[in-house]
């Protein structure tokens, strides 16, 4: 499913920003600036135990409202499987990531702009065979480097972190990591097998977010 679909909650923040699952955003973001008062977060990467659990659209909407506060902030596809970010954006994925990563010289960060000043996105760029060997390149840590002077907060959306190896492979390379899990979907189990793996390569989970879709359509129907 795509954030195109009827029934998608798209970019709720940016829609409909007096309605609950807005707040619910904007308290996510006051939450992740507490989580790191010692140590600013400049890269956070968001990650979930399986497909369709909310990954792209909660980090979209926390990219909105970060940028509505006036934050320069850079969503970046890294899921090379699946991309959709650019989709929240009406935008384009044929240029992006795996471009700038390819390319035989420097070239600039083919940025794209959105309707909101602050936020801007790389998009995925052509899928290439193995996604993990591109997210572990040295060229990928230039990448970062190069994305970090750009902006306030850099936002990396990933696959699932129990399926393959690609968000963990970046997870190390990130200040944060975010896990998304739905409330009556996830079970333990696969929450704890996917903190083990993050846990392994050391990654700084910064926090869960418990989504559930049924509760946040809910929301819309009392706001
Ligand atoms: N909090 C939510 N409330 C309602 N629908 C949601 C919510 N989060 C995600 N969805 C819907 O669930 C589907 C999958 O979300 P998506 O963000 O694409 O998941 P993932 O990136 O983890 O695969 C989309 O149709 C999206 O609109
Ligand atoms: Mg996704």
């Amino acid at each position: 499913m795509t954030a195109e679909t009827p029934d998608a909650l798209g970019l709720v923040a940016l829609r409909d920003p007096r309605s609950l699952a807005a707040e619910a955003y904007r308290t996510l973001r006051t939450n992740i600036q507490f989580s790191s008062l010692d140590k600013p977060l400049h890269t956070l990467l968001v990650t979930s135990t399986s497909a369709d659990e909310g990954k792209s659209t909660t980090l979209a909407n926390l990219a909105v409202t970060m940028a509505q506060a006036e934050q320069r902030v850079i969503l970046v596809d890294c899921d090379l499987r699946r991309p959709s970010l650019h989709t929240f954006f009406n935008l384009q994925n044929d240029v992006g990531l795996t471009s700038m990563i390819l390319a035989q010289d420097e070239m600039p960060i083919p940025l794209q702009s959105t309707s909101i000043p602050d936020l801007k996105l790389l998009a995925s760029g052509p899928l290439p065979p193995r996604p993990a060997d591109i997210l572990g390149s040295r060229r990928m840590e230039t990448v970062i480097e190069r994305l970090r002077n750009e902006a306030d907060v850099v936002l990396f959306d990933t696959p699932p972190v129990i399926a393959v190896t690609d968000a963990a492979v970046l997870a190390t390379r990130v200040d944060g990591v975010l896990l998304v899990l739905q409330a009556n979907k996830t079970s333990r189990e696969r929450g704890r097998r996917a903190r083990e793996i993050l846990d392994k390569v050391k990654a700084n989970i910064v926090g869960a977010v418990l989504n559930n879709a049924e509760i946040e359509q809910g929301y819309d129907y009392y706001a």
